[in-house]
């Protein structure tokens, strides 16, 4: 992983130090569920998960330019043997309320997805979002992924609920790659 820059952003490493900033949204009830995880229950809950995150090593903290602070996440997971065997990974990603809206996960999201394809060469970008998570099927949708297929899985409560999920091809993206520039705008 490396320190990721856009036009609006620092997608920079996670550090034990962002525990309040992760807190201050990831307690919120309209974060975590959309993306499968529960709120933070307190600081000392955030810290533990920062602890985590930054030993797996696939998830950059979204700041602005304007001020070196956390207000989200996006990242790269394998998120199992078989995955990482054929060379692809899963996109996810949260952002703190506040700032929904202003395409911000879009951009990180581009950034990342270049990334990935270009510097780390993977096969394939898989992402998915629950049946009613509008807002990230929408970011999904821009980013100009691929529906594949849906699935049943569980929330974080172990509620049954479906899944939609997408892909994206390195060949496929390689092809379009000249309308990018380096940080995964579109020219
Ligand atoms: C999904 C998420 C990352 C989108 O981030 P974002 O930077 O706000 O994305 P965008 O600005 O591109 O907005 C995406 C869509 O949400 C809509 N939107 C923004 N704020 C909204 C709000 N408060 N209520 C409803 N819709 C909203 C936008 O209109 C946009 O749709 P459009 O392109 O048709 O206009 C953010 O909503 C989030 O963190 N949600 C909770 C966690 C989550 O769902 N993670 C993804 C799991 S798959």
């Amino acid at each position: 992983m490396k320190t990721l820059v856009t036009k609006r952003l620092i997608l920079r490493h996670l550090k034990l130090t962002d525990a309040p900033d992760l807190f201050a949204y990831a307690h919120k009830p309209n974060i975590g569920p959309m993306a499968g995880w529960s709120p933070h229950r307190s600081l000392q809950n955030s810290y533990n998960i920062l602890k985590l995150l930054i030993k797996e090593d696939d998830t950059w903290a979204i700041t602005l330019k304007s001020e070196d602070r956390l207000i989200g996440t996006i990242g790269l997971h394998a998120r199992d043997f078989y995955q990482a065997l054929d060379n692809k990974k899963e996109l996810g990603y949260a952002l703190d309320d506040i700032y929904w809206g202003q395409g911000i996960v879009l951009e990180a999201a581009q950034a990342v997805i270049n990334y990935g394809f270009i510097e780390i060469e993977l096969d394939e970008i898989l992402c998915g979002h629950y049946i009613h998570n509008h807002q990230s099927k929408r970011v999904i949708e821009k980013l100009g992924f691929t529906f594949t297929h849906e699935k049943e899985t569980e929330d974080y409560q172990k509620y049954p609920v479906t899944l939609k999920m997408y892909h994206m091809m390195r060949l496929d993206y390689l092809e379009k790659r000249f309308q990018y520039d380096n940080t995964g705008q579109k020219v």
